[in-house]
């Protein structure tokens, strides 16, 4: 999703916005621009990459250096086509005013038609144009008022979500920025300061930042900050130290992130893990919901609400609480539920899930939950993120930072809390102390069979050789591997850009069977559980109609190396703790296709890796 960059201080501001922008590209983008205050307004923006545009800057050379204020943009291309035009930042008809802006304007239309009824001339499609030209009205208005209120009057008239920031060379040295439900970050240095979508581009220059709230606006120049709300009252906010380094945003020699992120799993579970899990005593310490375990133990249902991935994890959740505490739990994608209206008592919990903690639809239904009396709980990966601070109570995954789009190490860090939570609600309840002694047990021996899988690598790279050309695939489990199904089959489609479905195994007869052809290869995840014999039937079934079967079993299992063409073995272990294993070749699989195909495993093709517009 689109990436701002501001800087104000001392330094050159066009290097810092540029480097900026390259770490703000794994959120997807597909136009950048730059502005910068140097007398006049100097823009670049064009489509294409950061790369590109630091080449375009080269040219234009010179205007751009001395500049000691600035903004830039990453695009990812919602109202008007990936263009030169439409890439932000957008000018006033003067070319005085300049905005960046992430979100959407929802009463774009009838703005632009009452700004057109006033002379102003739109030059490009997109609904962040109104912004510029809105401002501009404001201060031709009221000619006397700073840039600060004409940006406020001019929000007055705003619907919708928007990050923005804005600068002119009516009142140089000033950076303004505002939040509403996407995201910002303040950046507080030595005499100067950063702004960006997400900590990313300023964890490099200085650890210590605001984060904005809804509704509130920044006023920036060199000598300090102040921040306020859109109607002017100021707000004393908290500075909060960054928890994570450069090097954890940097790839460390993989070739991609994704490839990085995959291998740090053993690595993240551990830190999971760490300081909750009490092997000595089988004990759990779960200090984001110790408050209101009791609340949580008493719900009489639970929701879950997520998207994509992080719905898969919820589904594992689902089997995990209904097992471990016995507690009805439903699962609902976060789009559907904030439109339809649901049925929410204060006797029900809701846990959303969120790895970047800003997705607009698990946001909104958060609120839609709280809104209806429920507690609501978070699992949420990035620290300080909207989602985690809006929620009653939570737990961080503590993954560290996800570059990569396709989620891996996140996924596995939301599958580790669910279950800790799941065993946590399970205490003095349904289960006996010894027996959360054994699934903590279990669960302490992931880490190590994560890495035994991982060491693997290479016999899986050659598996995907056979199948890069492939067009289609069918991923089948079940019980705890049917949400694994799922995940795999979307890590597959989003970055090799192959077709894939997911299904529980004994679904495959009303319906899927009709796909099975020698073109069809079809993953079985066949783990030795109570469903194991049923799902060998599954794999004679497509089979006998030539379909080409790669397994993923479980170590020691002879039989299934006669009946697949392919099988990957994982170590042994209890049902619960299986997703987190068998997920582990699945991505390992999609990511080798992926490459092998020459596809962009890190940006694949319109995905964005924080979704904050429905
Ligand atoms: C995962 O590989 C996807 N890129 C996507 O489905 C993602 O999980 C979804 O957009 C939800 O994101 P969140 O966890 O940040 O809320």
């Amino acid at each position: 999703m689109c990436g701002i960059v501001g800087y104000i201080g001392k330094r050159e501001a066009a290097p810092i916005l540029l480097n900026g922008l390259r770490r703000l590209e794994y959120r997807g983008y597909d136009s950048a621009g730059i502005a910068v205050l140097n007398g006049d307004l100097s823009v670049v923006k064009q489509k294409g990459s950061v790369e590109n545009l630091e080449l375009a800057l080269q040219e234009k050379g010179d205007r751009l250096y001395g500049a000691t204020l600035g903004i830039a943009h990453t695009r990812w291309a919602t109202h008007g086509d990936p263009s030169d035009r439409n890439a932000h930042p957008h000018l006033n008809g003067v070319g005085d005013i300049a905005v960046i802006h992430n979100g959407i304007i929802e009463n774009h239309m009838s703005l632009r038609l009452e700004l057109s009824s006033h002379g102003y001339v739109f030059r490009s499609a997109t609904d962040t144009e109104v912004l510029v030209h809105l401002i501009d009205r404001m201060w031709k208005e009221e000619p006397s008022i700073s840039l600060e209120y004409a940006v406020r009057r001019a929000l007055q008239h705003v619907e919708g979500a928007y990050g923005l920031c804005v600068i002119s060379s009516r009142e140089p040295g000033t950076l303004v920025v505002a939040r509403k439900g996407s995201p910002l970050v303040l950046g507080l240095g030595e005499g100067e300061y950063f702004v960006a979508s997400d900590a990313a581009p300023i964890v490099e220059h200085t650890r210590k930042v605001v984060y904005l709230g809804d509704g509130e606006m920044a006023v920036i120049t060199e000598a300090g900050y102040m921040v306020k709300t859109v109607e002017n009252i100021e707000t004393e906010k908290a500075v909060t130290e960054l928890d994570f380094d450069l090097e954890e945003i940097e790839k460390s020699g993989y070739e991609h992130f994704m490839l990085k992120e995959i291998f740090e799993q053993p690595a993240v579970m551990e830190d999971v893990m760490r300081g909750r899990v009490r092997l000595e005593s089988g004990s759990l310490h779960l200090g984001g919901i110790k408050d209101n375990l009791e609340h949580l133990r008493k719900a009489k249902r639970i929701i879950i609400c997520a998207c994509g991935t992080s719905w898969h994890a919820g589904l594992i959740g689902e089997y995990l609480i209904e097992e471990f505490a016995r507690i009805p739990v439903e699962v609902d994608y976060a789009s559907e539920f904030r439109y339809r209206n649901p049925v929410i008592t204060p006797e029900d919990v809701v846990i959303v899930i969120s790895q970047s903690g800003e997705t607009a639809d698990t946001l909104a239904a958060l609120r839609e939950a709280k809104d209806k009396g429920a507690l609501v709980m978070g699992i949420c990966n990035v620290v300080g993120s909207t989602i985690a601070r809006e929620t009653h109570c939570g737990m961080y995954t503590h993954a560290g930072p996800e570059i990569g789009v396709a989620s891996t190490k996140a996924f596995t860090a939301q599958v580790i809390v669910l279950y800790m939570v799941a065993l946590a609600l399970s205490q003095g309840r349904t289960l006996g102390d010894d027996e959360i002694a054994g699934y903590l047990q279990e669960l302490s021996e992931v880490p190590a069979k994560v890495a035994q899988i991982l060491r693997g690598n290479e016999a899986i790279q050659s598996i995907a050789e056979s199948y890069r050309d492939a067009r289609n695939f069918l991923y089948l489990g079940r019980g705890y591997n049917f949400p694994v199904a799922l995940e795999g089959a979307l890590k597959l489609k989003e970055i090799s850009y192959i077709h894939a479905e997911g299904y529980p195994a004994a679904e495959m007869k009303h319906g899927p069977i009709a796909l099975i052809d020698e073109d069809m290869p079809v993953i079985f995840i066949a783990t030795h559980d109570n469903t194991y014999t049923k799902i060998l039937s599954n794999i004679e079934e497509v089979r006998s109609r030539k379909g080409r079967v790669i397994a993923i079993a479980s170590e020691g299992d002879e039989e299934i190396r006669s009946l697949a063409d392919h099988v990957i073995f994982i170590p042994s272990a209890a049902g619960p703790v299986t997703p987190l294993l068998t997920v582990i070749p699945l991505q390992l699989l999609s990511y080798h296709i992926a490459t092998l195909r020459g596809c962009n495993v890190d940006r694949p093709r319109n995905l964005a890796k924080s979704v904050t517009v429905e």
